[in-house]
């Protein structure tokens, strides 16, 4: 939590004002799919929420750091935000339509990663939608940094990452039926690192 926190603290709208390559596409799907209420965990300060707000979703992010949410405010005022961790769902008693996450299951730990995919199906209508980009096994920084579990790698510190091939991205959602899974390129300009891309792995499955 003070990780993110300190980074919406000193970078504020880190990865910039337009949403990634993966809520583009989500929102086609979304829309194809006739989805109308969507829950975002791992919300950041609104670059993708926005997105689905400004196209008449009904959106709420849950989102742990209290400076992403205040930036959030007032970028995005028609999303509906809840303070806390992901772990901790759900903050309300909606059956959503739909769940979009965007690089946050990557940043749990195996059990971890568990609870929270095991709460997403919870809060989902039944045959709800799930769309989440994580990092692929295809990144740069795979194999980088201090080893914690497998495939997981502090490739910062206090940040471990785990790089997700596309057989884990499937078995981590066996609950639910897979309909599409993919690679999408996502492009970023921020801090040391300047202009980059991140080679992002993205699932798109229903609650059975
Ligand atoms: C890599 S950022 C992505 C933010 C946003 N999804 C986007 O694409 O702009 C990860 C986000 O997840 C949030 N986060 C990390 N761990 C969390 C947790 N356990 N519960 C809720 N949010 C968390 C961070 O504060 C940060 O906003």
């Amino acid at each position: 939590m003070e990780y993110w926190e300190k980074r919406f603290l000193d970078g504020g709208k880190i990865w910039g004002t337009e949403p990634s390559q993966t809520a583009k596409y989500a929102l086609e799907l979304f829309k194809k799919h006739g989805l109308h209420k969507i829950l975002v965990p791992g919300a950041g300060y609104g670059r993708n929420t926005k997105l689905f707000s400004d196209s008449n979703l009904g959106v709420v992010g849950i989102e742990i750091s209290e400076s992403a949410i205040n930036i959030a405010r007032s970028f995005n005022p028609k999303t509906q935000f809840f303070q806390g961790s992901v772990l901790d769902m759900p903050f309300d008693d909606v059956k959503y339509d739909g769940i979009y996450s965007c690089n946050v299951l990557h940043l749990l730990l195996k059990d971890d990663r568990i609870l929270f995919l095991k709460k997403c199906y919870n809060q989902l209508k039944l045959n709800g939608f799930a769309f989440f980009a994580v990092f692929s096994d295809k990144e740069k920084s795979f194999g980088k940094g201090k080893r914690i579990e497998e495939n997981t790698y502090e490739s910062k510190p206090w940040r471990p990452t785990h790089y997700f091939t596309e057989f884990d991205l499937k078995e981590h959602f066996k609950e639910f039926t897979v309909i599409e899974t993919g690679i999408i390129e996502d492009h970023e300009n921020h801090g040391d690192l300047g202009p980059h891309s991140h080679i992002l792995r993205y699932i798109f499955a229903k609650k059975k």
